[in-house]
């Protein structure tokens, strides 16, 4: 039976990590989790959810998609956190989402680079590379330990979070405001690549001109992925450096999908 992971990822960590754990499991397909009800997930074997954490917690839009699956009884279902430094309740959230769903649910978490640009730089490329090999070694721990059904028990929320959960909520809070605040400098070319990279629909073209409106879910794709370095926003300071995984690329459709080596 084919199974099938579900990926949502705004600079391609998550995205990378889904494929990593295609290649490692086998026999599985790697689809974008807003492309979710296209698919029968119930017909699968092992069902996958690779997602980011925001603020301590899964976004929302990640936890939308997800409630509308149907899933058959005891099938086995993973969630994936990746994060930058403290994954928080995020793994609660999906628990809590899934509770009245009849499944076998695993729960993991791998380490990445930040990408949150709107706070701070990307980290050197020497402190990625390490995090980012790291991640490389779990993906192929956490396949064994799908492909062996194995009970990972709760991943609770990380202490840090914990002592900050407030500040947290009121961050993600100002997501809509803070997300209509971006704009495209005259460096742009038009090419759209934000537009296509959207996964809200935000961004709209308004007498020539590039409209991010209040349907943000603060992904960072139209800013990190911009060819031209066109998209900014108030909060960047100019010093700031983008980043985008490295082993990730977009195609011409404007889907994520690995560089070819
Ligand atoms: C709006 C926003 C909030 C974030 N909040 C957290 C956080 O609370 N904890 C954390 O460890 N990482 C946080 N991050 C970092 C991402 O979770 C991390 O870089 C993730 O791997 C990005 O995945 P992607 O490349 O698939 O989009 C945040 C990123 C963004 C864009």
């Amino acid at each position: 039976m084919e199974n099938i992971i579900f990926y949502f990822s705004g600079t391609g960590n998550s995205y990378s990590i889904a494929k990593g754990l295609e290649k490692e499991i086998g026999d599985t397909i790697v689809v974008p989790l807003l492309r979710a009800k296209d698919y029968k997930v119930e017909e699968y074997g092992i069902v996958g959810f690779v997602f980011p954490v925001y603020y301590t917690h899964v976004p929302e839009i990640v936890i939308r998609a997800i409630e509308g699956i149907r899933f058959r009884k005891d099938q086995l279902v993973f969630a994936l956190a990746t994060y930058g430094g403290s994954w928080g309740y995020a793994l609660k959230d999906i628990r809590e989402a899934l509770s009245d769903k009849e499944i076998i649910l695993q729960e993991y978490k791998i380490k990445t680079p930040g990408n949150y640009i709107l706070e701070y730089s990307a980290f050197p490329r020497s402190y990625q590379e390490g995090i980012l090999k790291k991640a490389e070694r779990k993906i192929s721990k956490i396949a064994s330990s799908i492909l062996e059904s194995k009970r990972t028990g709760y991943i609770k929320a990380n202490l840090l979070a914990r002592m900050f959960h407030k500040r947290s909520d009121k961050q993600r809070s100002k997501f809509s405001e803070l997300g209509s605040e971006f704009f495209a400098s005259d460096k742009c070319l038009n090419c759209y690549q934000c537009v296509k990279l959207c996964p809200t629909d935000n961004i709209t073209l308004s007498e020539g001109i590039l409209v991010w409106g209040s349907k943000c879910a603060q992904c960072m794709a139209c800013i990190q992925w911009c060819p031209q370095k066109a998209v900014s926003h108030p909060l960047v300071k100019k010093s700031r450096k983008n980043y985008t995984n490295p082993k990730v690329t977009i195609s011409q459709r404007g889907d994520l999908v690995l560089k070819e080596n």
